[in-house]
């Protein structure tokens, strides 16, 4: 099969898209022909060095930590899939690739109507964004802001907030000003004055706060939500310890991901995607992801 293999630490030129052996599906698992596979900023950083804890692995390996395509094998004991049922999963890497393996128990069934290019970048960012929704307690009378609103993760954010039940304040630049409407958030410039700029749109308040994009966010958050209990930050772990806030790794299940699917079943979830490249086009995927200004997602194809 064909797929996107890291060959050294460095800038997008170290990806190369190779023939590599087919993977087979271990007990408990199930192989998958990926039709579509999200590209995350945290791929840019695996190539770039980086390591996630858990994760040890060194060049050549394939990319890739969420997906969506057609149960393909299946391995012993790995439940009631079947062949040709259509799936959204996530595993650590391996993904940017036309075949992937993985646990039985990180698929969910794709929504028929679900475009693959929606299905195969939810899984990745919208857990992200949930997972920390969900540490910070969010629900009806809350006034949330989201940092980042505009992009994979924020986007998420922003809907689940609406959907249950907060008002939203959400940062972007103008360009995006009016995406961020039609996703039901109050939009606000990032940058210098950002806390008074808040201050002026949510009159009543903030009373929690979410980080998915660093420079300078939870500064203004600790300015503007009074429990720091109720500040999270996905990106700026070095400054949530130094103003104790909440750090957040995203927590991935299956639980989570069918809630999220329900939602988009239940017409409460825009999954904007900025750019489908065919996955002879990675690099350029990662030089797009690396701008830091993509709206949504960007996701590759195969
Ligand atoms: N801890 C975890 O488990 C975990 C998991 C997933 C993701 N993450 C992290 O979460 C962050 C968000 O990821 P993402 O996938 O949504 O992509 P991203 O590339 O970080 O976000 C792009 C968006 O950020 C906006 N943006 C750029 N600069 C900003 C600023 N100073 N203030 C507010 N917004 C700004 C851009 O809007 P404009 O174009 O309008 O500027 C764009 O829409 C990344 O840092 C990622 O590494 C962490």
């Amino acid at each position: 099969m064909k797929a996107v293999t890291v060959t050294g630490s460095g800038g997008p030129e170290v990806l190369r898209v190779t023939e590599v052996p087919d993977p087979e599906p271990g007990p408990g698992e199930v192989r998958v022909r990926v039709y579509a596979a999200g590209v995350q900023p945290v791929d840019l950083a695996i190539r770039e060095g980086f390591r996630p804890p858990g994760l040890t692995v060194e060049p050549p390996f394939v990319l890739g930590n969420e997906f969506a395509g057609v149960v393909d094998r299946l391995g012993p004991d790995s439940g009631d899939w079947k062949v040709g049922d259509e799936v959204i999963g996530f595993r650590l890497l391996d993904s940017h690739a036309e075949l992937v393996t993985t646990d039985a128990a990180q698929l969910v069934a794709k929504p028929a109507g679900m475009p693959w290019e929606q299905a195969g970048s939810l899984s990745a960012s919208g857990q992200t964004a949930h997972t920390a929704l969900d540490l910070l307690g969010v629900g009806p009378g809350d006034t949330v802001l989201v940092h980042g609103a505009s992009g994979g993760v924020g986007t998420v954010a922003v809907q689940l907030a609406r959907a249950l039940g907060a008002t939203v304040v959400g940062t972007a630049s103008e360009r995006n000003h009016a995406y961020l409407r039609e996703l039901g958030a109050v939009p606000v410039a990032y940058g210098e004055g950002l806390a008074e700029r808040v201050r002026a749109a949510a009159p009543q308040g903030v009373t929690a706060a979410f980080d998915a994009a660093g420079r300078g966010a939870l500064e203004a958050s600790v300015e503007l939500v009074a429990d720091r209990e109720r500040i999270a930050t996905v990106v700026d772990f070095e400054g949530a310890a130094r103003l104790g806030v909440r750090a957040v790794r995203t927590l991935r299940t299956a639980a989570r991901l069918t809630e999220l699917v329900r939602l988009w079943e239940a017409g409460g979830l825009r999954l904007e995607i900025a750019e489908a490249l065919p996955l002879e086009r990675a690099a350029e995927a990662h030089r797009l992801v690396g701008t830091g200004h993509v709206r949504g997602k960007v996701v590759l194809t195969m």
